[in-house]
């Protein structure tokens, strides 16, 4: 159906993974493209853009498209997003460059899927050098992920996945409605609110016997359900609860069939959404008894999650105890209590321990903040003397005192 002709600059792109010339000729009916154009190689993929207005998308590999999210993006408007205009399958006949033969230069005929997309156009980009994140269009890109109930790439916040503040790999995209409010629809909806309402009112009764002035609802974390019943949580902003402030900069969708941990578990949020995120083994650790107790309550009750498990610990007794490493580790907003500052030797031990026990690694920390000063540089530069890739993927106000950075690291 569609055909091209590699040239020699196409071939010396291919091998080199930069920018070529490509004979295209598709012919498909709707879409009649022949030419010579400009292409661009990622790393499953081809971008040529035909038109000043709208590219070809050629995908290879199994398992780089989600079919279910592409039929749902095609057509819709969003800042967020680049416009689809079509996808369909294609088999690529490939003409070699002259004086290469046929079996030296790859298969003679490839199927890919092919994509028809707006030509997003770069603006001027805003970032630093120790930074992945274009911030301008992060927080639009957010709403339109909730909007659209989409699951975003892990790092859908580097820089060249984002052309123009649009993110171009949506094509790997899931749409997993769950994520922004989890299914309640076999709960004994009641006994969940009188539950929620019984632990509300002990942690109330509880500061007011200690003379604690509570800085939030006593539920740190928010959690939204299909039926509209909602557990209330911090806010920061005012807006959002904090956890699905951060949900976003959380690395969930590699997390299929994987090893997940978190410590400092809170409620249990986020191993909660690691499981509808298809992780094999999810494990909470949490010290205090009644976070600990909600969580484990919660799961039994009603989540049910039989690979989802919650432990009352400190974290670093559990960490010096792990055996079998995990695919990824959750530390987010809890290293500050237990170092805080960031000039102890304990907290590099801490992280070597760490780069030791998982292959990936996502930290949250509050920065330029009275238990954490240094700001994101001097968090990186920490963590680069133990994880071989340190991306930072955002900051945000969170305190009136100071902002919080997510960090994804792989060791
Ligand atoms: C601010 S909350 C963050 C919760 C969750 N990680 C999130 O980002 O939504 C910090 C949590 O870590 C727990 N925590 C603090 N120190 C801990 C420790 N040494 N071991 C285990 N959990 C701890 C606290 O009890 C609390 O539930």
């Amino acid at each position: 159906m569609a055909e091209y002709m590699a040239s020699s600059a196409y071939q010396a792109a291919v091998l080199e993974g930069t920018v070529g010339i490509i004979d295209l000729r598709l012919d498909t009916g709707t879409w009649r493209i022949a030419g010579r154009f400009p292409c661009f190689k990622g790393d499953s993929a081809i971008w040529i853009p035909f038109e000043p207005a709208r590219g070809l998308k050629l995908v290879f590999g199994e398992g780089k498209v989600n079919h279910d999210v592409l039929d749902r993006l095609r057509g819709v408007e969003s800042p967020a997003l680049p416009r689809l205009y079509d996808v369909f399958d294609v088999d690529i006949e490939y003409t070699p460059p002259q004086g290469v033969p046929a079996d030296e230069a790859g298969a003679a005929s490839m199927p890919a899927v092919a994509l028809v997309m707006e030509n997003c156009q770069e603006g001027p980009r805003f970032y630093s050098s120790n930074c992945s994140v274009n911030f301008p269009h992060i927080e639009e890109c957010v709403k339109e992920f909730a909007r659209l109930q989409l699951v975003p790439i892990d790092d859908w916040t580097k820089l060249t996945n984002m052309v123009g503040g649009r993110v171009v790999d949506c094509q790997e995209f899931r749409h997993l409605p769950e994520r922004y409010a989890f299914d309640d629809t076999g709960f004994d909806r009641p006994a969940l609110k009188s539950y929620v309402d019984a632990f509300v009112d002990r942690i109330n009764r509880h500061c007011v016997a200690n003379g604690i002035k509570p800085s939030g609802p006593p539920t740190y974390q928010g959690f939204r359900f299909r039926s509209g019943y909602e557990i209330p949580g911090y806010s920061s902003d005012g807006l959002e609860y904090d956890s699905y402030r951060k949900l976003p900069f959380v690395p969930l969708q590699g997390v299929t069939g994987k090893r997940v941990l978190e410590l400092g578990s809170n409620l249990g949020f986020f191993p909660f959404q690691a499981a509808i995120h298809g992780a094999a083994e999810v494990t909470g650790v949490e010290l205090l008894e009644e976070e600990h107790g909600f969580a484990r309550t919660l799961n039994e009750r009603f989540f049910r999650f039989d690979n989802v498990e919650f432990l009352r610990a400190d974290l670093l007794d559990f960490v010096a105890g792990v055996s079998k490493p995990y695919d990824l580790v959750l530390l987010l907003s809890v290293i500050h209590t237990v170092f805080p500052g960031y000039t102890q030797p304990e907290l590099d031990a801490f992280f070597a321990r760490m780069a030791s026990i998982t292959t990936s690694f996502c930290f949250e920390t509050p920065v330029y903040y009275r238990l954490m000063p240094g700001g994101p540089e001097y968090v990186a530069q920490v963590l680069q003397r133990h994880f071989r890739v340190v991306r930072l993927v955002y900051v945000y106000k969170a305190y009136k005192m100071g902002q919080r950075a997510i960090f994804f690291c792989y060791s």
